[in-house]
Order: C-alpha cells, then structure tokens, then sequence
C-alpha cells in the first residue's frame, strides 16, 4: 500500500500479495510534445484530443504560449490556434523548458529557423544534460547557436538562413533527430536524418515522411517547402507510463491488471517482448489505431520471471523502460545483463547509478558497468529508504519495488513522478488496495 504524501513529498510503499484493477494511464507524452508543436506551426485551428496535464508536455505549451500560440482547454479538448512556419512571436524573455528535454531540444530545432533571437532555459537537471548533440547539426545547417558550455541555457541568433544537410546520428536520439527535421521545416533544399540504429518514429509519423532504408541505414528527409495542415491529434496512452505497470502486475504474487487504449507503436514497445521473453504473462487485445499510432487493451498477470541479455538495437526502443525493467531483473531468477545503455547517464539523472544505488540499497546483487547494469536476480529484497534523485522514472520504478520488497521503500521527492505520471502514487495504491 502506498502512504499519503508528506509534506516534503516522500511516499512510502508498502509490500502486498495481490494487484487488481484496471489502471488509469497518462496520455503519451512523446506524441503530445509533437502535436503541441506541430499544431502550432500548422495553418489554421487544430484540436488535440487527451493532452496530458504532466509537468512536461505543460512545459511544452507554456513555451509555444512564449512564442505567442494562443491555446485554449475546452472541456479536455486543447484548441490550438496554429501560427504557420512563419508566424511565432519573439519571446519577451527565456523560455522555460522545466524539466523537459524533449521540449528544449525539439523547440531548440523550431527556433533555430525563426528570424528573432531566443533564449531556452531549463531547470537545474535539464540545465546538466548535453545540448552539443542538437548544436552540432544545427549549426552545420546555418544556425546560430551558443550554449552554456556545452548545456542550456541555449542562445539562438535568428535571421540565419538554413540551409539542408545529411546528417547521420552519432548517437541514436528521437529528439536530435526532431530537432534536425523539424529545423528543415525552415530550411533551403533537403534536410535527411541518417539512422544506424532505429529510435522512436512519432515525428516521422506525423509529419508524413516516408523512411527510406538502404544497407541497414534508415533515411528521413524533409523537403522545403513542406507545410503542416491543421486536423485533429489525438494522444494514446503512454506504453512508457504502462510499462511500470507490466512489471507491477507481472512480480507481485497474485492478481491481474487491465489497461486500455495503450500506445503500441513498435519503436517503443521492446519492453513488451522483453518481459514476455523474460516469462511474463501479457495479453494484447482489441488492436486499432488512434491518431495514426497503433493501441491496443493490455492486461497482465503474475508469472515468475527468468533473467535476459538486453543491448544493441533494442536499447533506443526501450530507454525509458531501463529503471522498470531493473526492478525486473532483481525479482527474476538468474541473470541480466544490459549493455550499450550508457545514454542513461545523460538522462534526467544518471540512471545506471541511480538504479544500482537504490537496488543495492534493498540488497538486491547489482553491479554497474560503464554503460549498463548486471544483476544477479531473486535475492531477498528488503525495504529501505531510497532517493528518487529527482528523477520521475527512478521514482515510479523504485515504488514498484516497494510491492515486493519485506518491508516498505520509502522513496524521497517523490512528487516527481507528477513529470510524465501525476496520478502515479494514487494508481499505485488503487492497485495495490483497490482503493485511492
Ligand atoms: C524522447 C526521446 C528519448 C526519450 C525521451 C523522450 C522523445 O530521448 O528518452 O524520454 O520524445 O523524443 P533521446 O532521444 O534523447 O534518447
């Protein structure tokens, strides 16, 4: 059972037998970003349908509203008045992306080609994260850009003319390579993206480009000229909120959990293979499309899980799972291995370190290698206090091992989870107890 908050938003979780209950998920907020922000380009009035209320995408919409968007909440509908690629106002002062990554780095690609100056600005965590990877191409385009070394504050001198490139990724990142694309939205001739390793596909999607794969490389080109009509979005659940749940469901004791109209798109749901490899009991059901994004009703059992090797390909396709899927591994038999997940270290905090930290903390047997986690699962776990490290998926995933530990986890600052999941804890809670 999970405690009311305290004041200084720690949550304890405590240990229980059973899972029950159909559970309540945040819309996506990797495709909210995206339709805030194409909706704001787009010619004319568009609709979003289920935005999330997280801290993040809000980011989002309070620096298009910087950037003069007029947007309106109509009984759960956002109505965005799209501005066109040439309609943004100059912002009177630093946008603040929050905690944002995706919003800094994706808005960073949109400003780049705007003819005022701005400046984006996040709090201390985003302020710590790597912002050359987004400099680099943009300023190859034309861009002016000057950072704090190498992180945010970011400085955008506008009236540059862009000008097209091919860029290939030199780390696989959604975000870089939306902010390259986007970016050539407001470029001179063709702006191709090279992928060597396949990272999420939202932008792609919904701006209506056709990859191109030749020799293992996956090609995105964006064509000037290219302008954003204004429809309607709407915003499956978030597969990254669900999976916490997955794993919930699949190492407590007893029970089963339902969750509906969860956002399938095949470049995030390795995690799904991974746990069904793993042993776990997953159904997928009613599979349809929602906004051009396959979702489908998953529903999750216990099962006892075995331990798996996950690197390579699959990491970018389930980078956000990596904490969950930690708390996994430490309640599986046997070992598992995760490699070639070093871009952890650069996420809202690091990540490898974090997880190791607090696994070890309930004793699970964990070992940190520079760039992944091995552990030797299906040691007793026991309860203990651990540090959210500010971190909204350290947070969730340490809770979730609170369901199964002796005693109960007490997670600080834990109020976090409010970044892609503000309803976490209550969730939590109703699941563990069926009750809020
Ligand atoms: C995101 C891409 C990923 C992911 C992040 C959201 C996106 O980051 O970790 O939570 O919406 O594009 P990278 O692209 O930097 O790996």
């Amino acid at each position: 059972m999970v405690d009311a908050p305290h004041s200084d938003s720690t949550r304890s979780v405590r240990p229980t037998k059973s899972l029950v209950g159909t559970i309540a998920l945040p819309a996506d907020k990797s495709i909210a970003h995206r339709a805030a922000m194409l909706a704001a380009l787009g010619d004319g009035n568009a609709q979003i349908v289920n935005f999330p209320t997280a801290d993040d995408p809000q980011s989002t919409l309070s620096c298009l509203r910087q950037l003069g968007v007029e947007i309106e909440d109509r009984e759960g509908i956002l109505h965005v008045a799209g501005r066109g690629l040439e309609g943004l106002r100059p912002p009177t002062a630093p946008i603040d992306c929050g905690n944002s990554g995706t919003t800094m780095r994706l808005l960073a690609g949109i400003l780049a080609g705007q003819p005022f100056d701005s400046v984006l600005a996040g709090d201390a965590s985003l302020s710590r994260r790597p912002m050359g990877r987004i400099a680099d191409p943009l300023t190859a385009m034309g861009a002016a850009i000057q950072l704090t070394d190498g992180h945010a504050p970011i400085r955008i001198t506008g009236g540059q003319l862009l000008h097209g490139i091919e860029y290939r990724l030199p780390v696989p990142s959604a975000q870089v390579k939306s902010a390259v694309l986007l970016a050539g939205l407001f470029a001179d001739g063709e702006t191709t993206v090279v992928e060597t390793l396949p990272s999420r596909d939202h932008t792609e999607r919904m701006l209506g480009l056709d990859a191109f794969e030749m020799n293992g490389l996956r090609y995105l080109t964006v064509q000037d000229g290219l302008r954003i009509p204004a429809r309607t979005w709407a915003v499956p659940r978030d597969f990254s909120a669900a999976a916490f749940f997955l794993v919930a469901g699949s190492i407590v004791a007893e029970g089963s959990l339902r969750l509906r109209g969860v956002g399938l798109n095949p470049s995030r749901t390795a995690l799904l293979d991974v746990l069904r490899a793993m042993g776990a009991s997953i159904t997928v059901e009613n599979e349809r499309v929602l906004g051009g994004e396959p979702i489908a009703d998953l529903s999750v059992s216990a099962a006892p899980l075995q331990g798996i090797s996950v690197g390579g390909a699959l990491i970018p396709n389930l980078i956000d799972e990596i904490p969950i899927l930690a708390v996994a591994a430490a309640c599986a038999e046997g070992r598992t291995e995760i490699r070639d997940a070093a871009e952890l270290r650069v996420k809202e905090t690091d990540r490898l370190a974090a997880m190791a930290a607090n696994l070890k903390a309930l004793g699970a047997n964990v070992e940190e290698t520079e760039d992944g986690l091995l552990i030797e699962g299906g040691q007793p776990l026991y309860g203990a206090t651990v540090s959210s490290y500010d971190d909204h998926r350290i947070a969730m995933a340490m809770g979730v091992a609170g369901l199964v530990t002796r005693d109960a986890v007490t997670v600080t600052d834990a109020d976090c989870a409010r970044i892609s999941f503000p309803d976490f804890w209550d969730t939590l809670q109703y699941a563990a107890h069926g009750e809020k």
